[in-house]
Formats: C-alpha cells, sequence, structure tokens
C-alpha cells in the first residue's frame, strides 16, 4: 500500500513541482495537498501539467498529522508553526523553508526573529538527532534517524555540493559564491520585479552581501571556512540555478587532488555528476530532475579554484531534494520516483 502523503503548500512552485513528482512514485500517494488563499480552486487551474478534476485542499493539522509524511513548501513563518505541530505529533516532516535550518542564533541573525523552537533547529548540533540539514550527500545517515528534515536552500543546495568535497583543500576566507537563479525562485506571487517586461532581456545582481542563504552556506560548508562572500543574480529563465564558486587552494594542492576530492565524495552518489575538468555544467541539463552537475578548474596562475554547480532549482533545490529526503525517512530507496537526467533541450 502506498504511503500517504500530505503537501502544504501544494499551490506554490515547489509544492505543485513536488505533486508532478508524486504523480509518478510508485509507493506514495498525494492524499493532502492544500493550500491557503487556493482553497478550493482546481489544482489544474493553477497548473496545467497537472490535469484533472482535484482542488486544493485546506489546512487541517490533525487531518495531516495522521499521515506517514508530510511536506512543508510554505513561507517560514507558517513553517516554524505547523512544522512543529506537525513534529510534536509525531508525524515525519520534510520543511522547504528556512524554519529549521540554521541554529536559533543564526536565525536570528540572518531572519531578524527570535526562534520560537530552538529544540528544533538543525542548525544547533545539540538537536541533530531530532532534527537533520537535509542534503543527503553529506547528512544520509542523519536524515534516516531525523524525524524533522529541513530542506536545504535553492543556493545552498548548489554551493554546498561545490565546496564541500574540497574543504580540507581551500583556505578559509577565501571562499566566493556567484550564483544565478530562474524566477521560479522567487514563487508564485506576482511580484512587480518579476515581470515578463521587467526580467526579460535583463540580469541583475540582489541581496549582496547579506543574502540569507550566506549563512546557511557558512554554516553547513565543513569545517570553519567562513565568512562567505556570496551574490544571488535573477536570470531570464523560469528554472535552473548556476553556482560558480571561487576559493583560494591551500599551498601545495594540485589539480588531481581537487578532482580526486570530487571523485571520491560524488562516485556512488546517484545524483551528483562530476563532470571532466575544463566541460561546464548547464542549467538545462539538469532541469526537471534532481541532478546536480559540476565541474572545478584549478587557475595555476591566481591559485583558485573554480567550481560550477548546475541544479533545477525546483528539483535538486526544492522538490525533488524534499522527496530524496521523504524516500529516506520512509525507509524507501532513496532514488524512487526520481531521475538525474533533465529534459533537454
Ligand atoms: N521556489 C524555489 O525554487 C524554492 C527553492 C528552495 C526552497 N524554497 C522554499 O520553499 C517554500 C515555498 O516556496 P515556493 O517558491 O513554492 O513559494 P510560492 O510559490 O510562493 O508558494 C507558497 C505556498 O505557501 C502557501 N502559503 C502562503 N501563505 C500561507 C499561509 N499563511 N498559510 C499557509 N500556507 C500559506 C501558498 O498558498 P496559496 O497560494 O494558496 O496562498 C503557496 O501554496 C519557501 O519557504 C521557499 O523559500 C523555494
Amino acid at each position: 500500500m502506498a504511503h500517504r502523503l500530505g503537501i502544504v503548500g501544494a499551490s506554490g512552485y515547489g509544492g505543485a513541482e513536488l505533486l508532478r513528482l508524486v504523480a509518478a512514485h510508485p509507493a506514495l500517494e498525494a492524499a493532502v495537498v492544500a493550500a491557503n488563499a487556493q482553497v478550493g480552486t482546481p489544482v489544474a487551474a493553477l497548473f496545467p501539467n497537472l490535469a484533472g478534476e482535484r482542488v486544493f485542499d485546506a489546512i487541517d493539522v490533525d487531518r495531516l498529522a495522521g499521515l506517514d509524511a508530510v511536506v512543508l513548501a510554505t513561507p517560514h513563518a507558517v513553517a516554524l508553526d505547523l512544522g512543529a505541530r506537525l513534529h510534536d505529533a509525531g508525524t515525519p516532516v520534510v520543511d522547504l523553508s528556512a524554519a529549521f535550518r540554521l541554529s536559533a542564533d543564526g536565525f536570528t541573525t540572518w531572519y531578524g526573529d527570535e526562534h520560537p523552537r530552538p529544540d528544533l533547529a538543525a542548525g544547533d548540533d545539540r538537536h541533530l538527532d531530532a532534527v537533520a540539514y537535509g542534503l543527503p550527500e553529506f547528512h544520509r545517515d542523519a536524515i534516516r534517524a531525523a524525524r524533522l528534515v529541513a530542506n536545504p536552500g535553492c543556493y545552498p543546495t548548489a554551493s554546498l555540493l561545490a565546496l564541500a568535497p574540497l574543504a580540507a583543500l581551500v583556505v578559509p576566507g577565501t571562499i566566493v559564491v556567484d550564483a544565478k537563479s530562474g524566477t521560479s525562485g522567487a514563487g508564485r506571487a506576482a511580484q512587480d520585479h518579476l515581470h515578463f517586461a521587467h526580467v526579460h532581456g535583463d540580469l541583475a545582481a540582489y541581496g549582496a552581501p547579506t543574502h540569507r542563504h550566506t549563512g546557511e552556506i557558512e554554516r553547513w560548508l565543513p569545517g570553519e571556512l567562513g565568512p562567505v562572500s556570496f551574490t544571488p543574480h535573477l536570470v531570464p529563465m523560469s528554472r535552473g540555478l548556476l553556482a560558480t564558486c571561487y576559493a583560494t587552494l591551500a599551498d601545495g594542492v594540485s589539480a588531481a587532488a581537487v578532482q580526486d576530492a570530487l571523485r571520491a565524495a560524488y562516485d556512488a552518489e546517484p545524483f551528483v555528476h562530476v563532470l571532466p575538468s575544463g566541460t561546464f555544467p548547464h542549467t538545462k541539463a539538469v532541469a526537471g530532475s534532481n541532478g546536480c552537475q559540476l565541474s572545478a578548474v584549478t587557475d595555476e596562475r591566481t591559485g583558485r579554484v573554480v567550481v560550477t554547480a548546475a541544479i533545477d532549482n525546483l528539483g535538486k533545490g526544492a522538490a525533488g531534494q524534499a522527496l530524496q529526503n521523504v524516500n529516506l525517512l520512509l525507509g524507501l530507496e532513496e532514488t524512487t520516483g526520481l531521475t538525474a537526467i533533465g529534459v533537454y533541450p
């Protein structure tokens, strides 16, 4: 019998992408697809790819608590409340927001508010038996053992996959991440700066030097590698995220050592594909998938390594990774219902 999954925030881009993935998952059934303002609206009215008669459900915490797992794809203020209540009811939860990714102090620093449940803040090592940071390539065992999984942000996912294997090879304090995302990264709500006429033909940075994902990247890089300089950009695409990461190599680290470290980290990983050095990843190659393609070049002239990583912000950056975490939480094969191969061209 299929496991019953609840999706809260199913009327948003992350939630709807998860609904698409669950439709093809052999061991999961989307038992509840809850929304807020869109309760009662046909799913297909917002997402024509999800054709059918189904309408968005209201949020009923008791009903959600009775499911096998719940994914929250809402703003973090909503997830702070719902995630804690479902966790307290014993329901496994994967949260796509930033509600549980940092320590309580880190949350206050980067999000400005007191954390209402410091005991559920994944960034605090004392609580890592209850809550896990959901980057399976580096926290798989913790995710399997946890009941609440903080799904990483889209920019941190690409940045950490690019940099974490090189943690012992680079000089602390030298990391620079220059990243670009398609507009679905900002969610479904209409916003002035996301209108076609504003975005089309345009490219601009935003949020530097204090974009909130900076703190998450610093927290989850292995060791003490920060501070990190992080600048995101909005690009005129629907989907896709590319992170170009620079760091100074420690004395004596060779180009071969960099490639060896990436291969050691990812040779056995189903969703991360290391391209040959000098070949650069394309966002389109992973579109619609849970894949990450990355590659590294070393620059002998500057002593730096440059790693580029491409993901689909709604795939490995959100719903795909959430499904990977649901599979782990429920004891299913991690790759079920997911593909690393994108839709191309
Ligand atoms: N988009 C991405 O690429 C991406 C990547 C990684 C992580 N995330 C994170 O995932 C979460 C969802 O992002 P998204 O892009 O899918 O956002 P979105 O498209 O704006 O959707 C937000 C969802 O949350 C619901 N919602 C809004 N206010 C609510 C409230 N007060 N109570 C209950 N539900 C409420 C909305 O319901 P109605 O539409 O019915 O009001 C909608 O279903 C966010 O925390 C975001 O930071 C997004």
